[in-house]
């Protein structure tokens, strides 16, 4: 059982149409994960929601602020260290799609097991998160060959794979029709349900039944809706 806890964290980007040169995308804002809670964020594209995401995944340093993962301050920790931090605890499905091409479909979910060194675990669990996902019939094929709400599951596959104690998931529905969206969500409040500490970051108006906490983001910061 894991928590997730960001205090006053922002994050600028340089841009130079704005008036002093930088962009605020995150700012000053805290945000607390927990164990066994589903949490979505919802807002506009631009919001800030992904570098949240990305603060909170150990993939992104804060400019201001830190991230507690348990009582770790992860940015206070080298670079691998917190990477592999990350790989054992953080499970992330990022918004915009990657596979290894080189790889099946079930070796890319495969892959983050294979990093912390779970394989055999993992390999069952591999089989159950695809045939719930409705991607078992497409465990041989090299990702190339899939649809972008193929390719969509197979990241959702991957970023569970691990049971890790943290899920972030970025727009995981963005790209499925209602009825794989449904079984996406619920099997994200399932997997907060046996304890872990989920983040749902999503346009789906319909996800925040499915959530214990719902927050709005607006121009870097979070207000809480439910
Ligand atoms: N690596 C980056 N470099 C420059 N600007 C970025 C970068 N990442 C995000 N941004 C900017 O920060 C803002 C928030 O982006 P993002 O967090 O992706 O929003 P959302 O996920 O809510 O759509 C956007 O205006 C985006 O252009
Ligand atoms: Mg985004």
């Amino acid at each position: 059982m894991m928590e997730l806890r960001a205090e006053k964290i922002s994050r600028d980007f340089l841009r130079y149409s704005a008036k002093d040169g930088y962009f605020t995308a995150v700012a000053e804002t805290d945000f607390t994960l927990a164990a066994g809670t589903l949490t979505a964020v919802m807002g506009h594209s631009g919001s800030g929601k992904s570098t949240l995401l990305h603060i909170l995944g150990g993939l992104m340093k804060p400019v201001t602020g830190r991230v507690l993962l348990d009582e770790t301050d992860i940015y206070a920790l080298g670079e691998a260290e917190r990477d592999a931090l990350r790989r054992c605890h953080i499970g992330i499905a990022p918004q915009r799609l990657m596979s290894l091409a080189a790889l099946t479909v079930r070796e890319n979910i495969l892959l983050p097991a294979l990093l912390t060194g779970q394989q055999e675990t993992a390999a069952v669990r591999a089989d159950v998160l695809m045939e719930r996902l409705g991607i078992r019939k497409l465990a041989s094929v090299a990702p190339s060959e899939l649809s972008g709400g193929e390719l969509r599951r197979v990241t959702i596959a991957r970023a569970l794979v691990t049971q890790s104690g943290i899920l972030l998931a970025d727009e995981p529905t963005g790209d499925l029709d209602e009825e794989n969206t449904r079984s996406v969500l619920s099997l994200l409040r399932e997997t907060a349900d046996a304890g872990t500490a989920v983040l749902l970051v999503t346009h789906e108006r319909e996800a925040a039944a499915y959530a214990d906490a719902a927050y709005t983001m607006t121009a870097g910061k979070l207000d809480k809706i439910a």
